[in-house]
């Protein structure tokens, strides 16, 4: 595999076929639930089945792949999410679902079975971008995806399960997506890092410690909209004004913890005139925190900052946290697996935790989890000059393949008699 990179290859190739299905022209963006997901879900299909796996797709769109082992049991979960934030890069997600697909054509091609079945699932939404919750397929096979949240809308009023419906799926069917642990041996998801540590590190690959927690909400400034020329400055509700605070307040709160961030992404203010001052102001509040405790410091500091700007503005600051995902450790014996495969393949392992969400997150309530990162340029994601190299590709799939056929179910059980 690795003198001639072909796995490399493959990937890359992979990846610019999946770049091209995008919902517009002149960036890739991929919601999730959307004819260009529904696209990207029928070509990684006709991958699997070309590399002699079982295919179908589950009730909340999921595209699932199953290569048999020696005998049937539970399987070996890999894989990653197919949708994309908007202008995003084409590694983020799609990586994760390309390195094992890639695994299993060599061993496909090999003839080679292993003694446990594979399965790779390109989940359905991991960034929250249409609709918003977000890990609405990994949610759904832990079983933790409530019936209710398929009432969400998206901007244009379309639910998630009118989504489902246009996707070819019935939302009534969800309970059907649910798996039971005992379906899985584990689940292992590789992805890009998103950040600087591998590449100063000088490593391909890096072994994945913890997920982060994190909070979003949704925050209305109602102030009074009035003549931007005739109201004096002492005599205004401004609720642009008092969303700015509330941003360099957000900024603060998270520049003061350790290990924690925040951030204000999108913001509208209403009415939108320049000549008008803003009565209402919505902005979108992401926060991150190493743990959950950790998580509730920052959340409590922030609402303690939104009540004292609103008083001192005499306005109101209505937050509304719509999501939330408790941060989760990787599986030590899992990891360990994990850890010998990079050692085996001749890295030096180091260890970092994850400040990104992924699908392990809600995978982890049903079975135990592990991940691989992969050294991405400078750190940059989310944005259209994510990169790697052919070379990291191939080295990440050398590792995965090497963890497969090493793998053994019983470490568990053996680690703990
Ligand atoms: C997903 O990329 C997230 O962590 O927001
Ligand atoms: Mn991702
Ligand atoms: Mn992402």
């Amino acid at each position: 595999m690795s003198k001639s990179l072909a796995a490399g290859r493959r990937i890359f190739e992979g990846i610019e076929a999946l770049a091209e299905i995008s919902e517009n022209p002149d960036n890739l963006t991929r919601r999730s639930l959307t004819i260009e997901h529904k696209r990207a879900n029928t070509l990684v299909g006709d991958w699997m089945a070309a590399a002699g796996m079982q295919v179908r797709t589950d009730a909340i769109g999921n595209i699932i792949g199953r290569y048999p082992g020696q005998t049937d049991g539970p399987a070996l979960l890999l894989g990653s999410h197919l949708d994309t934030v908007r202008d995003g890069g084409r590694y983020d997600g799609m990586l994760g679902v390309l390195v094992p697909l890639a695994c299993v054509e060599a061993l496909h091609a090999a003839d080679e079975k292993l003694s446990f079945p594979i399965e790779i699932v390109g989940f359905c939404d991991e960034e929250g971008v249409r609709f918003p919750s977000t890990l609405l397929g990994s949610r759904a096979i832990a079983g933790t995806l409530p019936e209710q949240t398929l009432r969400e809308t998206d901007d244009d009023g379309i639910s998630i399960a009118d989504a489902l419906r246009d996707f070819g799926q019935a939302p009534t069917a969800l309970d059907s997506a649910r798996r039971e642990s005992s379906d899985f041996l584990g689940f292992v998801e590789l992805h890009i890092e998103q950040g600087p540590v591998l590449e100063r590190e000088q490593l391909p690959v890096g072994l994945v410690s913890a997920i982060a927690s994190a909070a979003r909400y949704r925050a209305v400034v109602s102030g009074k909209a009035s003549h931007a020329g005739t109201v004096p400055m002492e005599m205004r509700q401004d609720a642009l004004c008092a969303a700015a605070e509330c941003i360099l307040a957000i900024e603060a709160i998270a520049t003061a913890l350790p290990d924690t961030v925040a951030t204000v992404g999108q913001i509208t203010a209403l009415p939108g005139a320049g000549n008008v001052i803003p009565g209402s102001v919505e902005f979108l509040i992401d926060i991150r925190a190493p743990t959950d405790q950790d998580l509730a410091v920052a959340e409590q500091n922030l609402h303690n900052e939104l009540t004292r700007i609103a008083a001192e503005r005499k306005l109101t600051i209505a937050p509304d946290r719509y999501y939330a995902a408790s941060g989760v450790s990787c599986d030590s014996a899992l990891s360990a697996q994990l850890r010998n495969a990079i050692q085996n393949c001749g890295h030096r392992v180091v260890e970092l935790p994850s400040g990104a969400g992924h699908d392990a997150m809600a995978l982890a309530a049903i079975t135990p989890i592990a991940m691989l990162f992969v050294r991405c340029k400078e750190g940059l994601s989310h944005h259209p000059d994510e990169s790697i190299t052919l070379e990291d590709a191939d080295a990440a799939a050398q590792v995965m393949l090497r963890f497969l056929r090493d793998f053994n179910p019983n470490a568990r059980a053996i680690q703990s008699t």
